[in-house]
């Protein structure tokens, strides 16, 4: 069976998509899934291709607007005719399409990239986000979205109604669409450490909040197209909260329908969370980072 439907604790339920133990996308494919991950594991890489890998609302739109406009050298932000190219969920004729230097998406664990990450070694990018920050965006993205982008354009989803108390319970124990985000964050880890030989480079969203100047530079020299903080901090302009969602929302490379209010862009805050966490299940998510991440406060 290649898809799973969870429910929470309120009776709730989304229907995700299956592989290899792992909850992935909620999106229908026109193929089956396990023939979709197939071919991600046996894609053609292409040297400077760069991966953007997270788990979901971490900031990845973002990131992928920030390297793009790195990697083409360019300093004017445009707007889009697609969205970002996801491993996940686009067809290999239009990730084959895509003019080098490719920004491919990814919220997959490092064991289902393509192989060719071990051989051809392209630069991955990988950012991480205060898990509480993470769990309120992705109810509000769970919750407001009516259609999800797949293979052609973006494709009816089930709708999920649950209250906040339940998803955050269903996320706690991974029961979400791309399951637990402590295993995703560890089995990241856990990757770095297994094949230091890919060159990996960790971002935090609080990082890029409180300084992007400084993250745009490091990162720039990382995908060896260094910029001066002048170049450095037009780019941080161009990819500001504000523009971005300026320029995307109702584009068709936003695409989604959403429930009334809904939007990809939502807050961009760091500490938003503060307003939906109540004090207990506040400290029940802390003793849940203790126990899995042996850590408090937001992630490494
Ligand atoms: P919120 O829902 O907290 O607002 P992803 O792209 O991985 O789905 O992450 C989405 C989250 O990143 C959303 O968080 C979104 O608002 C935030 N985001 C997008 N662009 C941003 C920007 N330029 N600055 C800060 N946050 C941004």
């Amino acid at each position: 069976m290649s898809t799973k439907e969870l429910t929470d604790r309120g009776g709730e339920s989304m229907i995700v998509n299956c592989y290899k133990g792992c909850y992935f996308y909620r999106g229908g494919f026109p193929i089956p899934f396990e023939e979709h991950m197939k071919r991600v594991e046996d894609m053609a890489l292409r040297s400077d291709d760069v991966i953007l890998c997270s788990y979901p609302k971490s900031g990845t739109h973002w990131l992928w607007e920030v390297i793009s406009m790195i990697v083409n050298e360019d300093l004017e932000y445009r707007e889009r005719e697609r969205g970002m190219d996801m491993l996940d969920f686009s067809p290999m004729s239009l990730l084959e399409s895509i003019k080098s230097p490719r920004v491919l998406g990814s919220h997959i664990h490092f064991r289902f990239l393509p192989k060719e990450v071990l051989t051809k070694k392209p630069k991955v990018v990988y950012i991480v986000r205060d898990p509480k920050a993470v769990a309120v965006s992705y109810y509000n993205m769970t919750f407001g979205m009516k259609t999800v982008r797949s293979y052609d354009g973006h494709v009816p989803v089930k709708e999920y109604n649950g209250k906040w108390e339940d998803y955050l319970e269903s996320f706690i124990s991974g029961e979400v669409e791309y399951g637990s985000w402590f295993d995703h964050t560890l089995s990241w880890k856990q990757a770095r450490e297994d094949n230091p030989d890919v060159p990996v480079f960790l971002l935090k969203y609080e990082d890029m909040k409180s300084d992007p100047v400084s993250c745009i530079q490091k990162l720039s020299t990382f995908l060896e197209k260094p910029n001066n903080i002048e170049r450095a901090q037009a780019i941080a302009d161009a990819c500001s909260f504000s523009n971005i969602k300026k320029v995307n929302t109702g584009t068709r490379a936003d695409g989604v329908v959403w429930k009334e209010g809904g939007n990809m862009f939502r807050k961009g805050q760091s500490n938003d969370w503060k307003h939906w966490f109540k004090v207990a299940q506040n400290e029940r998510f802390e003793d849940v980072l203790m126990a899995k991440m042996n850590k408090r406060g937001v992630s490494e």
